[in-house]
């Protein structure tokens, strides 16, 4: 019986919790390479870009995105044969989802390339040291939904469990930050 005054010590097992914490089920799957963005996703991006230029679709995956792009009126370029680290396309503006476990090397050579682009990534790519670096030398500015994407994977449509945000280089957004309301209707 705890006395007036007495302090009540609680043990805590950090092991059982940490076995109990369920991890998100796309990332026990190992499938964040391979996931397809709806056309909702491009519809804070459309308002920056301009209606003649030409798309680089660099990570093609399954052409979702390149379709709601030429849905637009955009010209788009690229295939899913594309090696993005190493080949070149012609272009005006790179957009892509891209690998996330490439996420770093696809920012370099965006970067390296120096023309604009705007890759849909989760925000934890804001961290990271050579990220930072890279972000430090070129600049970068956000487009942030202010709700979560449904990517579509592979068997079946889920909520994603992380946040994206566009990363945006060379499209002058007015902020460096740039909340947005996302609209799901497509
Ligand atoms: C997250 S998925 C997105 C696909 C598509 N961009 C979309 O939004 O629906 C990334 C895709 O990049 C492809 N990929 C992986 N490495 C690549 C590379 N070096 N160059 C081009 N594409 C690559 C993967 O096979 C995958 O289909």
């Amino acid at each position: 019986m705890k006395k007036r005054g007495q302090t009540k010590r609680y043990s805590i097992d950090y092991e059982k919790i940490k076995m109990k914490t369920k991890k998100p089920k796309l990332m026990m799957q190992g499938h964040t390479d391979e996931i397809f963005t709806p056309k909702y996703a491009i519809k804070p991006l459309l308002q920056f870009l301009k209606k003649d230029w030409k798309i680089w679709e660099c990570a093609w995956g399954k052409g979702s995105l390149a379709k709601h792009f030429e849905e637009e009126g955009f010209v788009v370029v690229g295939d899913k044969t594309t090696d993005f680290l190493n080949e070149y396309e012609n272009h005006d503006i790179i957009i892509t989802n891209p690998p996330y476990s490439k996420k770093e090397d696809f920012l370099r050579r965006a970067f390296e390339l120096g023309k604009p682009f705007a890759f849909l990534l989760p925000l934890t790519t804001l961290e990271g040291i050579k990220r930072g670096e890279l972000f430090k030398k070129y600049g970068i500015q956000l487009i942030i939904p202010n709700r979560r994407i449904n990517f579509i994977m592979p068997n079946k449509q889920g909520g994603a469990w992380f946040q994206v945000a566009w990363f945006c280089y060379g499209l002058n957004l007015p902020e460096q930050l740039n909340f947005v309301e996302l609209d799901k209707s497509s």
